[in-house]
């Protein structure tokens, strides 16, 4: 017999309560609605007048002055602030002090400005705040990401074996190949379940390799992954190029050494010098000795709507996994990252169940829980910023970008190599420009390499430039990003100027 549930008796006391909680959540209140639209306007304001005006790279702010401004706040405050006057303080302390990424004089990282139209879809994003674990916290999000994914498999020439999932970034893509490398050396060579057993006797003998300049979450994953760093073998190159013969000389000796070489990474687009081995012969090598393939495309994976340079990607389909970072080169908001599986079956490597998140009933209605394809549970809907922003723009117009930044980076590099005053790294393939300084006359190569790294102080704290540095065979250089589809030759040789008269300063004092 169905019985009406009574209406709980203090209604008044609790009204006014939950109403006093209502006024800081968006909520249909109309007051609510208004409150959220103001702020959100002042807030677009705040931010379009900075970048209108802002004038340098960055404000220029001392680590000290920044933690003066931020005592005075009280960290957790009993009572609240109006939130219009709050954001009047952020903006003094957070917006005004912000490296603009839209500067062209900011160039140290692969740290992007980004796309309106991915600016756009966060405010959607943060809004409604889906959780891509499952489909009844995020039906439409979960759809879209899963036809992204699969559209972004068959850009990289993967077929329907494949599957990808977004990422953090960078780190936990690299992280999860290297993951799925291990757990998959295992369960084919020894039937062993990593996930159920832990590691085999075996896995002290595993290694990773990598060339030189791979990045460091390569050493990062083998340590997460409980093989330890002295896992990764890297791989001298000659200058800064993959070598396929030093690849096969590598697997043969560790092999007649008792050790087991489970997967090797290569790097399109390395971090500081932006190389790009030859994918194909490197995969061919790599799987006639059984070694799992992971491309970390985290700089490069953007080359693929490029007419011009996706032939440097060429091979990329017979990766076993691929990272790819759409916080770089595809000018998207961080974070956003994606991780590609050429045979998605390995996820099974990492599917754990949750009654409460993917019951088995889900899945003859097609309701899809993305939970299973994870290291993350809770999960924002990135994958709306490129979708948007790959419809707005094309992937004509963004192929020209990066075609552009390319052109750009060589362009820089010619300046350089004709000026005595520079000493060009390497002429790099993609947008790096790795130079140095050199002062006229004698000097030490400490004494070269202490004014490159003053030079690149003096102008973070001054906040004319916020360029980067590398080391190059034990030497200090500095470092171009060119990542600014926006900047023009013109600002960034103006900028060489300044770090010649900054140079040539400096050794007078
Ligand atoms: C080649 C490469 N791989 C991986 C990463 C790590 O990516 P993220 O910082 O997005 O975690 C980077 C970062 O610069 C990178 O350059």
């Amino acid at each position: 017999m169905n019985q009406e549930l009574t209406i709980y008796a203090d209604t008044d006391n609790i009204s006014e309560l939950t109403q006093s909680f209502k006024k800081f959540f968006l909520n249909d209140d109309s007051e609510s609605i208004a409150q959220y639209r103001k702020l959100t306007h002042k807030v677009a304001d705040y931010i379009s007048t900075q970048i209108a005006t802002q004038k340098q790279a960055y404000s220029g702010k001392s680590p000290h002055d920044l933690i003066n401004q931020i005592a005075e706040f009280e960290m957790f405050p009993k009572q609240g602030t109006p939130l219009e006057s709050l954001l009047e303080r952020t903006r003094d302390l957070v917006i005004n002090n912000n490296i603009s990424v839209y500067h062209p004089n900011c160039l140290a990282h692969l740290h992007c400005p980004t796309f309106v139209a991915s600016l756009t879809a966060e405010m959607i994003i943060s809004a409604f705040n889906q959780s891509m674990d499952s489909w009844d916290q995020a039906p439409a999000a979960t759809m879209i990401e899963q036809a992204f994914c699969d559209e972004l498999c068959r850009v990289y020439g993967f077929n329907d074996q494949a599957d990808a999932t977004f990422t953090g970034g960078g780190t936990m893509s690299n992280f999860m190949g290297l993951l799925l490398a291990r757990d998959h050396y295992s369960q084919q060579h020894y039937n062993w379940n990593i996930q159920k057993k832990g590691l085999p006797p075996e896995a002290s003998k595993f290694r990773i390799l990598c060339a030189e300049f791979a990045h460091f979450t390569v050493a990062q994953s083998a340590s997460i992954l409980g093989l330890g760093e002295h896992a990764v073998v890297k791989i001298k190159t000659n200058e800064f190029e993959e070598e396929i013969a030093a690849l096969e000389d590598t697997i043969i000796q560790l092999r007649a050494e008792g050790l087991i070489p489970i997967a090797y990474v290569t790097t399109a687009g390395t971090t500081d010098f932006g190389s790009v081995g030859n994918i194909g012969a490197l995969a061919e090598v790599a799987h006639e000795h059984g070694l799992w393939f992971h491309v970390d495309a985290a700089f490069g994976g953007s080359l693929i709507f490029s007419e011009k340079h996706k032939y440097k990607l060429n091979g990329i389909n017979q990766a076993d996994s691929v990272t790819v970072d759409f916080h770089k080169l595809f000018y998207q908001p961080i974070s956003c990252g994606v991780f590609l599986v050429k045979n998605k079956a390995s996820f099974e490597y990492i599917r754990l169940h949750a009654d409460y998140l993917n019951p088995e009933s889900n899945e003859s209605l097609g309701i899809l829980d993305l939970v299973y394809k994870s290291i993350q549970t809770t999960r924002r809907f990135d994958a709306l910023k490129p979708f948007l922003s790959l419809q707005h723009i094309g992937t004509e117009k963004f192929g020209e970008m990066i075609d552009y930044t390319i052109d750009l980076a060589s362009t820089i590099s010619d300046v350089i190599e004709a000026d005595i005053q520079f000493e060009l790294a390497t002429r790099t393939q993609i947008n790096a420009v790795v130079f140095r300084y050199l002062p006229k006359g004698n000097f030490s190569e400490k004494a070269i390499d202490n004014l490159n790294n003053e030079i690149k102080t003096k102008l973070l704290l001054s906040g004319k430039a916020i360029i980067g540095q590398t080391a190059v065979h034990g030497k200090a250089f500095l470092k171009f990003t060119l990542l600014n589809p926006m900047t023009e030759a013109n600002s960034v040789i103006e900028l060489l100027n300044e770090i010649k008269s900054l140079g040539n300063e400096l050794l007078k004092d």
